[in-house]
């Protein structure tokens, strides 16, 4: 049933122009974000624009190895010989231990081979002759800390939980889809809210979750989407002497252009519910495989 008592359309102007100048500069807010994931997320494989390697590096973190095992497979690798190179490796694999730095004759090589240009001296490369410097090239690249994850994860619930209020208050006066639906828009962000921050701390201990991650910012950002453009075509477009008249042509293929968003919305859903859904199942029921190996 759908009679709600106040209608986006029939409020008062001063509070469409506030709904309005609310919904206006989230909107600009939630595009500097996207900005802001381009150019830090976005970047991290190196290349421009989000890819599944980019949230993978972003909070796994690369785990090809370490500095050190890059360089000597890199442009070091001709500064010892194949064994020493292989020592090195081995000793960075085995947790690259202070004892074992001097027991397995490590130290012996760095000062034989190393330290000729990596000394005290050098300016802009590492240090080798002090053990931290090495030490320092031996860890791997680990993603995001549990700190900062902890730190972003509280600030999103919190300050996203709060533009959804706003656009779910505004947009739950709508009178365009049935209550149905509109309570399935104004739940869904919730939804994926909590899924996006769940599925970073899921990709910080496997890979596997990195799709999760681009799965619900995509959802969020389609439920944003469609209760902002139905809210302000309610609120100026439609039924309004101003813009067009009722039962003008303009009015018309306004009804055309909104009966096409809605088309396009019921595929995305049918899309969801017919691929989307199936697929997320198997993959929970492969997580959960997965954490319970993991725990064993
Ligand atoms: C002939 C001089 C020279 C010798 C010998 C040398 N290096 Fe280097 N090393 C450099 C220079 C120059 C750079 C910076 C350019 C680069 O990264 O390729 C560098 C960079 C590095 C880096 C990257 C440092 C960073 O912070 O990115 C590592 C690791 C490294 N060397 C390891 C070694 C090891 C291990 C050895 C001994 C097996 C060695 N190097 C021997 C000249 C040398």
């Amino acid at each position: 049933m759908t009679n709600p008592k106040i209608s986006l359309s029939e409020l008062d102007t001063p509070l469409k122009v506030l709904f309005t100048g609310y919904l206006t500069t989230v909107a600009i807010g939630y595009l500097f974000a996207l900005i802001q994931i381009l150019f830090t997320h976005g970047m991290a494989d190196g290349k421009f624009g989000l890819s599944l390697d980019d949230i993978v590096y972003s909070y796994y973190g690369n785990r090809s190895g370490t500095v050190l095992e890059k360089k000597l497979n890199g442009s070091m690798k001709d500064k010892a010989t194949e064994q020493e190179r292989f020592a090195i490796m081995q000793w960075v694999r085995d947790g690259a231990d202070e004892m074992e730095y001097s027991n397995q004759k490590i130290d012996r090589i760095i000062e034989n081979k190393c330290e000729l240009c990596h000394n005290e001296g050098a300016s802009g490369i590492p240090d080798f002759t002090e053990f931290e410097n090495v030490k320092a090239l031996t860890h791997e690249d680990e993603g995001a800390t549990f700190s900062s994850l902890t730190r972003v994860s509280h600030i999103h619930l919190f300050g996203i939980s709060f533009i959804f209020m706003f656009v779910g208050i505004i947009f739950s006066f709508s009178t365009t889809a049935s209550s149905k639906y509109k309570s399935i828009a104004i739940g869904m962000p919730y939804v994926f809210l909590v899924v996006d921050i769940l599925s970073w701390w899921l990709t910080k201990l496997s890979p596997m979750f990195a799709s999760l991650v681009m799965l619900a910012g995509t959802g969020m950002g389609l439920s944003f989407a469609f209760m902002w453009i139905v809210s302000l075509k309610e609120m100026w477009f439609i039924n309004n002497p101003w813009f067009c008249d009722p039962d003008s042509r303009c009015q018309r293929s306004l009804k055309v252009v909104i009966g096409l968003w809605f088309k396009a919305i019921a595929l995305i859903g049918r899309l969801i519910r017919r691929d989307i859904i199936p697929k997320l199942f198997s993959f929970l029921k492969d997580s959960f495989n997965w954490l319970y190996n993991k725990m064993k």
